[in-house]
């Protein structure tokens, strides 16, 4: 069923694309980030999924909501011109080495930029911002509260909470109601008290399975 519906996600970002700039980007980056890194390629569509969510509690309208799931998708596309010493290194990675990957959203909406599409250029600023924090220690700009984009905010939550909660090599998972009070003693510091609170509502209300 999840699949299912992860797929039908899929097809949209594929015709909305398509329909934007003539051909089928969401499927050449989709195969370009599955030969590169299969995990961040399956932590995008998870993260596609719960952001979703979280826009339409937050009211978002019909072109930021497309926009959001574009930059959901894309939000590691970056990852791709990533060294692999570097993106698949099974341990901690040096402070060189973290240096390195803080790169990823500045290629990876240098790449959207790139094919000269309105659509695209707002899904690149998204991407851009997606690891700045609300106390302003985030990259690549350091920009605080609401000069970051909303869509940003919304993923840069859901991207906490999808890693925290999923195994990597040099990690173990920690279980979701864990992640979610770790997402919550973060609200107003690295994340938008409105994205926290939303994702708490949902996972919390008690009418909705904890996601993943
Ligand atoms: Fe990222």
């Amino acid at each position: 069923m999840t699949e299912q519906k992860d797929n039908n996600r899929f097809q949209h970002r594929v015709s909305l694309l398509e329909s934007h700039i003539g051909f089928k980007l969401e499927t050449i980056l989709h195969h370009a980030l599955r030969a590169r890194d299969s995990y961040t390629l399956e932590h995008s569509s998870r993260v596609v999924s719960l952001a979703e969510v979280i826009g339409n509690h937050l009211k978002l309208g019909d072109h930021d909501m497309d926009v959001l799931s574009l930059a959901a998708g894309f939000h590691d596309i970056g990852k791709i011109g990533i060294p692999d010493n570097i993106l698949l290194k099974p341990g901690h990675l040096s402070g060189d080495e973290y240096e390195g990957i803080k790169a990823h959203p500045s290629i990876g909406a240098n790449m959207l930029r790139s094919l000269g599409n309105q659509l695209l250029d707002e899904v690149a600023d998204c991407v851009l911002h997606h690891h700045e924090q609300w106390d302003g220690k985030g990259y690549p700009d350091g920009l605080k509260g609401e000069q970051i984009p909303i869509i940003s905010r919304i993923i840069s939550v859901v991207d906490a909470y999808d890693a925290m909660t999923t195994t990597r090599s040099y990690r173990q998972q920690i279980n979701k109601e864990d992640a979610l009070k770790m997402i919550k003693s973060e609200s107003g510091k690295q994340f938008c008290p409105d994205a926290v609170q939303v994702l708490l509502e949902i996972c919390q209300d008690g009418k909705r399975p904890l996601p993943k």
